[in-house]
This record gives structure tokens, C-alpha cells and sequence, in this order.
């Protein structure tokens, strides 16, 4: 499908509609607490205690308000290709265990198992220093990645990269517009765009990016696609789940695990006739 804007003139118009970001997104009911269900979704124990999370695409910081909600306690990663967006995030109050981080995600992942060095801004400074932010071989306990696949070139590259990123049974959690694959919900999401969304950004001088908006959402993955994708990148436990309000139907959240190894029998229980020396104990 033509006029969707993809990887510099997409972060261009990201950048160029970050002002207006929040306004327009309060517009939506239901938008923020559908961030927050999806967060909580991802059922993060004792707060998050003991844990690292990245949010993956965090714009100006609202899902990484829905998994500091979800997960208080956990220290949070949020990483943007826009600097405009990732400003407007790290402009907000964040306490300590919050850090942004100015990478596109190709460039995160391909940096966790290369030199491993990164742009953070803290929350604490909101300064930018450059520092081992992505040390090599990192592994995060959970990935949340809000309205981040359906703009990315190469989805099947980003999703490879989380499963490497993620610890064994580390947790991911997809929040997308990715429609049911019903007549119904195509149309009224081409109803909702035409006479809300597109005039509303076309207000901001964003028209561009309201447009890619729609037209990339038609373009994408349904929900069963999007989920027999992340079962092809290696993920198990994949399930799909709506979100309530108007959106049902085309925001979907979507949870998977990165499976643990298969744990090997002991070798000496494999060979018959020896029994194991703490069977005796
Ligand atoms: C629609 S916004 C959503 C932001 C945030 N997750 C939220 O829920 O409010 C999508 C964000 O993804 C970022 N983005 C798009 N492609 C990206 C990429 N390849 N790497 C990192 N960030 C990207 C954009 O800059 C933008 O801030």
C-alpha cells in the first residue's frame, strides 16, 4: 500500500508531531487505560521487584507510565528513534529506576550483542551522556512494545531481536492496532480516521502522519496474523486479547514468552541399571 512513511520520514514526522502527541491521543477514550491493561497483562510479580523492563518505542512516555504503574519497583528502560517524542517523555516526572534511551530498536538490538554502547537521558538530569546503557549480552525479564511493529520495516528483524533480548521465559507484551479481520472493524476504523483522527491531525500539521496512521494499520497483520507471527519468531504461550471500549475489535494486546531450553534427563537416570547416587540418600 502507497504513502506509508517508514524509518527517517517516519521518526521525521514522529519528531514533528511530538507537541501535539499527548493532546491528541487524550482525545481517544480509552487510550490510556487500554496502555495500562496491556501493561498490567503482562502480570509482572511484587511490583517488579528485582526486575528490568524495556519499553520498546515509548513516545513520550505513555506506556512507560502504564508499566511503571504495573510494575513500580522494576527498573524501566524506555527507548525511542525520535528525539522529539523522547523529550517530550523525559520532560515528565520519573523517579530513579526510569531511564530513556535515544535508539532505534534495530540499533538497540543489534547493540545488545555487539559493542553495547548507547545515548541515555535520564530522568533524574534529563541529560544526555553516552554511556554502556545496552551492555552486551543484556537480557531484559519483560518487553513492552506499544505501537511499535506495525511501523517498522522489517517486523520479522525486531520480533528475532526481542527473543534474543528477552531472558528465557522473559515476557513479552505487543499493544497494536491490529485489526480482527472483520468487515466491521475495518470500516468503522476507516470511519473513525476519515471523520476524526485525519482532520484532527491535519489541525497539528501532522496530516501525514494521521494518514500513515490508517493506512498502516489496514496494511498490517489481523490479530491471528500478527500472533502466528510471533509463534514463527519462536514464542510460546502466544495469546490474543482485546481491549474494551470502541477499540474492541482493533487494538489488540498480545502476550508471549520466550520458551526456557528443554532440560536434558540426568545422565546417569538415561542409562539403565545404574541408579542415581541420591537415590540411596
Ligand atoms: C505511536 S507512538 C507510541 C508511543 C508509546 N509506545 C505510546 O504508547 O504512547 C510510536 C513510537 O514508536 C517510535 N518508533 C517507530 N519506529 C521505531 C523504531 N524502529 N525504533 C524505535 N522507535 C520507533 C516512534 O518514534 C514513536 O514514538
Amino acid at each position: 500500500m502507497t504513502s506509508l512513511l517508514r524509518d527517517r520520514d517516519l521518526i521525521r514526522a514522529f519528531d514533528h508531531a511530538a507537541p501535539a502527541y499527548d493532546l491528541l491521543t487524550a482525545l481517544n477514550p480509552g487510550h490510556r487505560g487500554a496502555l495500562r491493561r496491556s501493561a498490567r497483562r503482562l502480570r509482572l510479580p511484587a511490583g517488579g521487584t528485582g526486575l528490568h523492563v524495556l519499553d520498546l518505542g515509548c513516545g513520550t512516555g505513555a506506556s512507560t507510565r502504564a508499566l511503571l504503574e504495573a510494575a513500580p519497583h522494576a527498573r524501566i528502560t524506555a527507548v525511542d528513534a525520535s528525539a522529539g517524542m523522547l523529550a517530550r517523555a523525559a520532560a515528565k516526572p520519573w523517579p530513579q529506576n526510569v531511564t530513556f534511551l535515544h535508539r532505534t530498536a534495530e540499533h538497540l538490538l543489534a547493540a545488545a550483542s555487539s559493542t553495547g554502547t548507547g545515548t541515555t537521558t535520564t530522568a533524574a538530569t534529563g541529560a544526555d551522556t553516552t554511556t554502556a546503557a545496552v551492555p552486551p549480552g543484556q537480557r531484559y525479564d519483560a518487553v513492552f512494545a506499544a505501537y511499535l511493529f506495525r511501523n517498522t520495516t522489517d517486523p520479522d528483524a525486531v520480533l528475532a531481536g526481542v527473543h534474543t533480548l528477552l531472558r528465557p521465559g522473559g515476557r513479552l507484551a505487543v499493544h497494536e492496532y491490529s485489526l480482527s479481520g472483520s468487515t466491521a472493524h475495518r470500516m468503522l476504523w476507516n470511519a473513525v480516521c476519515r471523520t476524526v483522527v485525519e482532520p484532527a491531525g491535519a489541525l497539528t500539521g501532522d496530516r501525514g502522519l494521521y494518514r500513515h496512521l490508517r493506512r498502516s494499520v489496514l496494511d498490517f497483520d489481523t490479530a491471528p496474523h500478527f500472533a502466528a507471527r510471533l509463534a514463527r519468531a519462536g514464542f510460546a504461550a502466544v495469546r490474543t486479547l482485546p481491549v474494551a471500549g470502541w477499540q474492541t475489535g482493533i487494538v489488540h494486546t498480545f502476550l508471549a514468552v520466550r520458551p526456557r531450553p528443554a532440560v536434558a534427563p540426568p545422565a546417569a537416570a538415561a542409562r539403565p541399571g545404574r541408579a542415581h547416587p541420591e537415590a540411596h540418600a
